[in-house]
Parts: structure tokens; C-alpha cells; sequence
């Protein structure tokens, strides 16, 4: 049984906690156990999570590879409970648990599930916690996977619950396929440090660039530009915790002059299902912020384009077939780095990398 720091305290005592706190109580010895926040990872997790990740994609290329890697967790369960709209994040999740030999189940649907007949979401999620071994969860609710964890790690079965998205708030696992891609993308310039990180869209309301935006001040010398109109700027509580450590960045609403100092560009949409009052984002003109075509020239060699995808304008397909753009395999890079987070959440990632499995790869 897991003994964590959150074990020992009331939720008050837990609520009242900032947050780099919070992620160290959800911690077992360093590794998260709960995967609630960006602040739970450290440059030195990012980088075993990314190995991991590709010895876990070189041997799913072959049939003796994926049979190995089949065999780590077939004695587990899954538990996908999407309370939102989902494709990529849940069948990324699916899929990775797949490749582990894990099976998995779903609620995707509330008005089918006990909640209907009012269950409270604590019954709800120690419900899944009796019949599975670990918990994906999607909510709008800001802070509800937190307090998920924190009345399982109160309960008999204090399964780990792995936040798939919570509100407006954070959305870790994607910020970990976003690391990765960067990591991939930069393999042979010395990697993610000392790049320059362009932001763009709606970045008050969009949970991925909240989470990337921290994970990234894990690098040295990374320089973050928030690209945004007034309205949609990034949140003064991420700005503070980017000057609480130290990192340069800088808001503006100027698209082509930072285009052509950006490493990387990560293009969102607008997130209009948080508007208070209907059509209100509508009313905020964005058009100049979308990458045309003829972005590209502006665009550096070699820097990437990203983008978490879904989108709408905020890309002309056109731009699909540059090599630069690399959305389609950052897509892809989040079955292969949950994967890895199940495998090392379950302690399958020295096996993994051991050389009598990566001989089969
Ligand atoms: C994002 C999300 O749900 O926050 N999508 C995703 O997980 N790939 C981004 C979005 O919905 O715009």
C-alpha cells in the first residue's frame, strides 16, 4: 500500500496548500503517483519518461517487440471516466493501455452512469476504484481530479487517478507528449534548451499551454512568447510562476515578429465552450492569429509547428504538408508517452529497458 503525504492530511489542511506543495504530496518517493499537475515532473522524469517512451515505440515495431511489451500488465485494469468531449486523449490512453496488455473500460457519458440517479462524484470514482487499478479522468471541473486523489488515497483502494484534463486548469499528459515532441524535434540541436517557445490563441482558458508553459521552465535558457489578443492572454498566475523561476517571456499580440524568433509555434483554438455570455469569443477578432501559408516563409528552417489539437482555422490545411509541421506525430507521441506513464506508474520501466526485452525490439 502506498503511503503519500496526502494520506496523512484532512482535505482542508490539503486545500490550503500552494500548489508546488500539493504536487509534492502526490508523490511517492519522487515519482508521481497521482498524475494530477505539470509541477509534479522534474527535468530528470521528462528525460526517463522519454526514453522510456522510445524503447517502448521501437519495440512496438515488430511482433516480437509488442508481444514483450504485452506481457507487462495484463493482471491490471483500466478505468477511462471522460465526463467531457475527448478523441485524441482518450484513445491515446486506450491505446497505450493496449499496448501494454492492459483492458481497459469506460464512462464517457454521465447520463448512463449511477450519476444520473445523483451518485456524488466521490462514490462515483471509489465505485471505479473497486473494480479498476488505476483511473483516467476527464472533467470540467477545475481541481476535481485533486480532489479524486486525495479521497482515494483516503480509501481502502487508493488506486492512482491520471488527470486527463480538469477545466480550465492543467492538462499534464498532454504537456508530456508536448515535452516529448520537443524532445524528438530537437534530438540533434542539443535539445530543448536555449529555445525559443511561441504561444498562440487562446491561452487564458487553454489548460495545455498552462501545463506546458511550467513544464518548460525545466529547461535552461527557454524563452516563452504568449501571442494572444488582450482577452485571451495567458493568466497572471502562470506569469507568476514563470518570474518565480527565473524565466523570460513576454506577451504580445504581434504574430509575425515572433514568428521569426520561434523554435517552436504552438497553435490553439479558441476555447469558446468557457464563454459566460453566448458568442462572446466570437466578438474577439483572431484571424490575425492564425498561421497561413505564407507564415512559412517567415517561419525558421528548422523550427516545428504544434498543435494539440483539435483544431479549426487557426491552421490552413495547406500548411499540413511542410515538413515543419509536426502536429500529426505530436498526436501520435501521446499514445507512446502514456504508455510510458503506465509502464513506469506500474514499475514496468526498468524491464522494459532491460537489454533481454529490447533485444526483441
Ligand atoms: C485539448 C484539451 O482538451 O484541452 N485537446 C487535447 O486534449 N488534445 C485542447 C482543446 O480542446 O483545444
Amino acid at each position: 500500500m502506498v503511503d503519500l503525504p496526502v494520506t496523512k492530511l484532512s482535505w482542508t489542511a490539503f486545500d490550503n496548500l500552494n500548489l508546488m506543495e500539493k504536487a509534492a504530496c502526490m508523490c511517492d518517493g519522487g515519482r508521481e503517483y497521482h498524475v494530477l499537475y505539470a509541477q509534479q515532473f522534474g527535468r530528470e522524469r521528462l528525460d526517463h519518461l522519454g526514453r522510456l517512451a522510445t524503447a517502448i515505440r521501437r519495440l512496438a515495431k515488430t511482433k516480437e517487440g509488442m508481444h514483450e511489451l504485452q506481457k507487462m500488465l495484463p493482471h491490471k485494469r483500466a478505468m477511462l471516466y471522460f465526463a467531457q468531449p475527448s478523441s485524441r486523449t482518450f484513445l491515446s490512453f486506450a491505446a497505450a493501455c493496449q499496448i501494454l496488455g492492459m483492458p481497459v473500460a469506460e464512462v464517457r457519458d454521465t447520463s448512463v452512469s449511477s450519476e444520473f440517479k445523483g451518485e456524488s462524484k466521490e462514490d462515483t470514482v471509489r465505485t471505479f476504484s473497486s473494480y479498476f487499478d488505476f483511473i483516467v479522468m476527464r472533467t470540467q471541473i477545475d481541481g476535481l481530479a485533486e480532489r479524486m486523489a486525495w479521497v482515494l488515497s483516503n480509501s481502502e483502494r487508493p488506486v492512482p487517478i491520471i488527470n486527463a484534463g480538469s477545466g480550465k486548469d492543467q492538462h499534464p499528459t498532454q504537456a508530456l507528449l508536448d515535452v516529448y515532441t520537443l524532445q524528438r524535434s530537437f534530438e540533434e540541436r542539443d535539445g530543448i534548451d536555449g529555445k525559443v517557445i511561441m504561444f498562440v490563441g487562446d491561452l487564458a482558458r487553454g489548460r495545455t499551454v498552462r501545463s506546458l508553459a511550467w513544464l518548460l521552465t525545466n529547461y535552461d535558457g527557454v524563452r516563452q512568447i504568449f501571442v494572444a489578443p488582450p482577452e485571451l492572454q495567458i493568466g497572471e498566475d502562470i506569469q507568476a510562476l514563470l518570474r518565480e523561476r527565473g524565466v523570460e517571456f513576454r506577451l504580445t499580440e504581434d504574430f509575425d515578429a515572433s514568428l521569426r524568433e520561434a523554435d517552436a509555434v504552438y497553435m490553439t483554438r479558441i476555447q469558446d465552450e468557457w464563454d459566460s455570455v453566448a458568442g462572446e469569443s466570437r466578438r474577439i477578432n483572431t484571424d490575425r492569429f492564425h498561421f497561413q501559408p505564407r507564415h512559412l516563409d517567415i517561419l525558421k528552417t528548422n523550427a516545428v509547428i504544434m498543435h494539440p489539437f483539435p483544431r479549426r482555422q487557426e491552421i490552413d490545411i495547406a500548411v499540413d504538408t511542410d515538413p515543419r509541421a509536426v502536429y500529426w506525430r505530436q498526436m501520435r507521441n501521446g499514445m507512446w508517452i502514456r504508455a510510458a506513464l503506465i509502464a513506469d506508474l506500474f514499475r514496468c520501466d526498468a524491464m522494459i529497458q532491460s537489454d533481454s526485452v529490447r533485444r526483441c525490439g
